[in-house]
């Protein structure tokens, strides 16, 4: 699988800390020192997890070279979507990529990379050999917007890769680990309401809907420096690469705290550590690869870089990869 072109897209609106505090009881000064979130996107009526997915999808396509049908695939990392039936059927529509399967794939903040290794696995097989996925979240709708301690935290936004077969010695994805927790699924949630309406004698119906993201953060925050440094740890470790051969750490943008942390566990130098938290806070699926575009596009990141990754989050889930850059030549 080579990693030929990214591209992202965000909503017009960003919110300040200091904007945020005319809501909540909270201050720039908190918020930048726990977490070194500055601002956050914030969808507006016109835009969707559909829109911003379309939007970073043509990039990435128009970066990589080519046409929306030549796509085998389009794979959409979410857990805010626009129908829980599928969005990405509806990204495909938008993109004219006729000739894609398109489906969601749902691991919340290690959505996209669960879904760079799952197309890993049709480009390796020859079942497919261009296939777009895009990481994709409006977690704004899933707020509790009174809850000073999460809505803070998280941004919309939407980033994509395009990536193709290729030769095997040439594979972007150089090694992987994934990994699931589900007896700590209650440390982070966006759970079903529970409310049952009247259906016939007796029965009862469940009623659809969601409540707000509920989340322990100090555990969360415990959880991500003890399992993100264990995976890369091992990831290192059993493809003989050393720390210091890595050009970039790419982590889910989660917290400042966490990246300084795993950083310094690897002792990889600070400027070699990719963040746009400032910017953007946790946009959940799509962080990944909205760094990746930003990195890409500035040129810090060049063809035949060294990226490690890893992606963490609610489930609990987690996952690393070791990804080398390809770019759309050649
Ligand atoms: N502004 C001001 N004060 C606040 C705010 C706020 N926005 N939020 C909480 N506080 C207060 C609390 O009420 C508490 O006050 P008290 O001591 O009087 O009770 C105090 O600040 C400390 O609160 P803590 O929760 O202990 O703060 P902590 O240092 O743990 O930081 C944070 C909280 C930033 C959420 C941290 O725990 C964290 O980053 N956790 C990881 C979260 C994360 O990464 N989640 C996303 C995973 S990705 C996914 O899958 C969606």
């Amino acid at each position: 699988m080579a990693l030929v072109g990214s591209g992202s897209a965000l909503p017009a609106t960003s919110i300040s800390n200091q904007e945020l505090s005319q809501r909540v009881a909270t201050d720039d000064g908190w918020i930048r020192s726990r977490t070194g979130i500055g601002a956050r996107r914030v969808a507006g009526p016109a835009e969707s997890v559909t829109s911003l997915a379309a939007a970073a999808g043509r990039a990435a396509l128009e970066r990589a070279g080519w046409q929306p049908n030549d796509l085998d695939l389009l794979l959409l990392a979410t857990s805010s979507p626009d129908d829980l039936f599928g969005t990405a059927p509806r990204v495909q529509a938008a993109l004219g990529a006729t000739n894609a399967v398109a489906f969601d794939l749902t691991a919340a903040c290690s959505g996209f990379l669960f879904a760079l290794i799952t197309a890993a696995q049709y480009l390796r097989t020859g079942a497919m050999q261009r296939v777009l996925v895009i990481g994709a979240d409006q977690l704004s709708r899933w707020i509790n917007w009174d809850d000073r301690s999460t809505c803070v935290l998280f941004g919309d936004g939407a980033g994509a890769l395009a990536l193709r077969s290729c030769p095997l010695d040439e594979d972007g994805l150089v090694a992987f680990r994934m990994r699931s927790d589900g007896s700590r699924n209650a440390c982070l949630t966006l759970a079903q309401v529970d409310d049952q309406q009247p259906l016939l004698g007796d029965l009862t119906a469940q009623v659809g809907g969601f409540r707000s993201i509920q989340m322990n953060g100090q555990e969360v925050y415990k959880f991500a420096v003890r399992e993100v440094p264990a995976v890369l740890a091992e990831l290192l470790e059993g493809s003989g690469i050393d720390a210091h051969q890595l050009d970039w750490l790419l982590l889910h943008q989660a917290n400042q705290r966490i990246l300084d942390a795993v950083a310094d566990r690897f002792a990889v130098p600070h400027e070699r550590v990719l963040s746009n938290l400032a910017s953007y806070g946790n946009t959940s699926a799509a962080t990944i690869p909205l760094m990746l575009d930003e990195a890409v596009r500035d040129g810090r990141i060049q063809p035949g870089h060294l990226i490690a990754s890893s992606g963490f989050g609610a489930g609990l889930s987690w996952g690393g990869a070791l990804l080398r850059w390809h770019g759309p030549a050649g």
